[in-house]
């Protein structure tokens, strides 16, 4: 078993790495991967594979617009029953790595009708490493389920176990700058994701008529203007690794903040909500974009755009609570406003709500299926042509 166990990455050479994502965002972060100089890219249910250096792996945990975690596959094996499990962790040479006095953390993705849950299996993956140690020092590393130095991911798919390390802690999506929470906030990655789904282009208006916490018009910013989704939390797992190599990491930093540019963008964020439009301006100034993003406060039926063409993505109540005439209701007068007041845009929508979509009296171009944490998902997109078509006919 310790033949497999590959903790081995330092600056010369390569190692898999898997970063994960949410479910439609795959291709996205394989873009990004490639952009970043990642190789051997290979995109998987929730993930995307790459191959690269550990400078690669800070690069990844700093500069990812759509990645959740970025973790280091470190064994695999199976095992058909907990006596197994127990038996292949005991046997790695975990010493190698992790010191009596580090702290662990170990969290479970079952897959599998062989283990029921998820924390049972934290639990005896934690006790096959703890005793190991104890039987061979009498001392054990600690639990800390907030700040460990060492995240173990365990994956279970079927009989096959596969054990990763965490290089990032907290999820990616903690970008840091969200202090005040709405109350159905999007998650940051999530944003960045649709933003780069709509094909929105900086030269571009862009318009969130219905903001909540200005996430989509905030992680816009920050992709239009190349600042590193890191830059404001600067705060990853790997920091605490014995190998941890300060000084290339602040290279890559450096080298990255360097490139944040000033465009001038046109970004405007609109909510009908008093408090929340607050929250949204403080997040846009936290994130340091609240040159870029315009917060207004107005219901989106009264929004007249000052441009005519652009793009607009709209994240309404999905109307889980609401009776369903309402719902209908308020999906229509989307449909009517976009065909009203904004000819020549495109419209992207993000719903969970099926009648929602059906009501909407626009025909879709597009229909991508996301998760919105648990919930299903269509981000959906409508061409909005201006005027008529009028039709030539050749004589
Ligand atoms: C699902 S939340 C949007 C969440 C947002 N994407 C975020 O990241 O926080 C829907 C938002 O629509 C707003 N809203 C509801 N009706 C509206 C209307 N007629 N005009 C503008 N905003 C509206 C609500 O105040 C709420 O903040």
């Amino acid at each position: 078993m310790s033949s497999t166990f590959t903790y081995t990455f330092n600056h010369t050479s390569e190692f898999e790495i898997k970063v994960t994502t949410f479910f439609g965002l795959e291709e996205i972060l394989a873009k990004e991967l490639l952009k970043l100089g990642g190789k051997n890219i290979t995109p998987f249910k929730r993930g995307v594979a790459v191959t690269g250096d550990i400078g690669f792996l800070y690069k990844a945990n700093l500069c990812l617009h759509t990645a959740l975690k970025v973790l280091v596959p470190i064994v695999k094996f199976t095992a058909d029953n907990e006596h197994q499990l127990y038996d292949a962790i005991k046997a790695m040479p975990w010493e190698e790595f992790i010191d009596v006095q580090d702290s662990i953390m170990v969290e479970s993705v079952l897959n599998t009708e062989l283990f029921k849950h998820s924390l049972f299996v934290s639990q005896k993956v934690k006790d096959a490493i703890v005793d190991r140690f104890r039987e061979k020092t009498g001392k054990r590393p600690d639990v800390d389920l907030i700040r460990p130095m060492f995240k173990l991911y365990i994956h279970v798919y079927k009989n096959e176990v596969s054990i990763n390390l965490d290089s990032s802690g907290d999820p990616l999506y903690k970008r840091g700058y969200r202090s005040d929470i709405n109350e159905a906030p999007m998650k940051e990655v999530l944003a960045a994701g649709l933003v780069k789904l709509s094909g929105w282009e900086p030269h571009l208006l862009l318009i969130d008529g219905m903001c909540g916490a200005a996430t989509i018009g905030i992680e816009a910013a920050i992709i239009a203007n190349q600042i590193p989704p890191g830059y404001y939390r600067n705060d990853f797992i790997f920091m605490k690794w014995r190998n941890f190599d300060e000084k290339l990491y602040d290279t890559i930093f450096d080298s990255s903040v360097n490139k944040i540019k000033n465009n001038p963008v046109e970004i405007i964020a609109n909510d009908i909500d008093g408090p929340t439009l607050k929250k949204a301006r403080t997040n846009t100034i936290n994130a340091k974009v609240d040159d870029v993003v315009k917060c207004t406060q107005q219901s989106f039926f009264d929004i007249k755009p000052e441009r005519s063409g652009g793009v607009i993505i709209l994240n309404p109540p999905y109307g889980e609570r609401l009776p369903v005439e309402e719902v209908t209701q308020l999906y229509k007068e989307i449909g009517n406003k976009l065909k009203k007041d904004f000819q020549n845009f495109t419209a992207w929508m993000i719903t969970s709500n099926p009648e929602g979509i059906n009501s909407v009296g626009l025909r879709a171009s597009r229909k991508i299926q996301i998760f919105n944490g648990a919930l299903e998902c269509r981000f959906l997109k409508y061409e909005l042509y201006g005027g008529t078509k009028k039709i030539h006919k050749l004589k």
